[in-house]
């Protein structure tokens, strides 16, 4: 099964922390011709008749779109997939420019989860973080997202940011939860290489958070969320009553996709390429043809199964080791038996021969933990 994800390149501002990619544009043209591109590379590269298990339309703010644009972009989407008879189509979406009509546009075609990047209420933070809205309108956003007929609605929020306090978390948590969303994600911030945050940080400017305070947000969240009746499935994210996000558990059950826009990645059995970044480089590409691909790998059998073990690990249910070695038909067990022991060994795992399951000290440490089964390319 595959599904599609569809990266809308557009930002009304660079938050300084993120390297995802993304655009601040004046000229709407810009949008013009990436929908002619996007419209171009779809019938390329999606498999004609293929009804994929999941959609999503990410960023970027894809939220940032004219009503008529977004219109348009779900119409060439519609054209290549069914879109409402897809069980999950999810559409990212920014306080400060989402509307009730836009809402109700993006319904309208199918469109049946809408996630909600909030981040914080706190004016401070929202200004540290370069946000472009207030918590009223966070919150008002949300409400427009409920009107426009939105029954299954995810917030981000993250945590950690410098200088935040446990109890200032835990403020915004509750403010969150007061908004009754049917799904949570809430990460702890991190530093990316190349962001206004990281080189603010090398400039002695700000500091990172203390670590024992994210692992105390990390814990209270965990336990909150609980309470509150949500299902901590991957390290990050919560399942309400909306369930688990049916896309990224994909992602995370090394699945096969197909993204377009620029920088997309794709990954249909162990064969992964990425597109050109630079949005005007892929328009260019995908409009003349043949190909907007800018690199391509085919995974070697001990990366694809050490990768199944790195991706695997982040959800709460842990690894099917069987399930891997029938999908994979390779030896997974005998290959990363001395890895997994280590892991182990360390408390930060546990393995009863089939389920390999991040122990509670383990989830604090996911990243390094995945981190033992990546191979790279000269040991494949
Ligand atoms: C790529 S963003 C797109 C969503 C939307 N544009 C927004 O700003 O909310 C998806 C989510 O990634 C998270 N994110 C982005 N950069 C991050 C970072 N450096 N550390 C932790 N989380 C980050 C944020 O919570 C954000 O909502
Ligand atoms: S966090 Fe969201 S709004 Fe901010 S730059 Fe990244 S994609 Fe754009």
């Amino acid at each position: 099964m595959l599904a599609l994800y569809v990266h809308v390149p557009f930002c009304v501002r660079k938050c300084g922390y993120c390297d995802f990619n993304s655009y601040v544009v004046d000229d709407d043209g810009a949008h013009d011709r990436f929908l002619a591109a996007l419209a171009a590379e779809l019938q390329r590269c999606w498999p004609a008749g293929q009804a994929p298990r999941s959609v999503f339309l990410g960023g970027g703010t894809p939220s940032l779109l004219s009503p008529e644009r977004l219109r348009r972009l779900l119409a060439i989407l519609a054209s290549a997939v069914d879109l409402r008879a897809c069980p999950e189509v999810t559409i990212e979406c920014n306080p400060e420019s989402v509307t009730t009509e836009k809402a109700a546009i993006a319904r309208e075609h199918g469109v049946n989860r809408a996630s909600l990047g909030v981040q914080t209420f706190d004016p401070d933070r929202l200004r540290f973080l370069d946000r472009a809205h207030s918590a009223a309108g966070a919150e008002a956003a949300f409400g427009a997202l409920r009107a426009g007929g939105f029954d299954n609605l995810s917030l981000d929020l993250m945590f950690g940011v410098p200088g935040e306090t446990l109890d200032e978390w835990v403020a915004d948590l509750e403010r969150a939860l007061a908004l009754g969303p049917d799904h949570m994600s809430c990460y702890n911030l991190t530093f990316e290489p190349g962001t206004h945050l990281t080189h603010a940080r090398a400039r002695g400017e700000v500091d990172a958070n203390d670590e024992e305070v994210d692992r105390a947000m990390f814990l209270h969240t965990r336990q909150r969320l609980a309470g509150a009746g949500f299902t901590a499935y991957e390290i990050s994210n919560f399942a309400g009553r909306g369930g688990p996000c049916r896309h990224n558990d994909h992602y995370w059950l090394q699945g096969d996709y197909v993204g377009i826009g620029p920088g997309a990645s794709s990954h249909r059995g162990g064969v992964r390429w990425t597109n050109l970044k630079p949005l005007e480089a892929w328009a260019d590409a995908a409009l003349a043809g043949p190909s907007a691909v800018a690199t391509a790998e085919t995974l070697r059998p001990r990366q694809r199964a050490g990768e199944a073990l790195w991706l695997g690990i982040r959800r709460r249910a842990g690894v099917d080791l069987e399930a891997v070695e029938h999908r994979l038909g390779l030896p997974v067990r005998e290959w990363f038996g001395a890895a997994i022991a280590e892991q182990v060994d360390r408390g930060l795992a546990d393995c009863d021969g089939t389920t390999l399951r991040l122990s509670d000290a383990g989830l604090l440490l996911a990243d390094r933990v995945g981190a033992a089964f990546l191979i790279d390319d000269a040991a494949a």
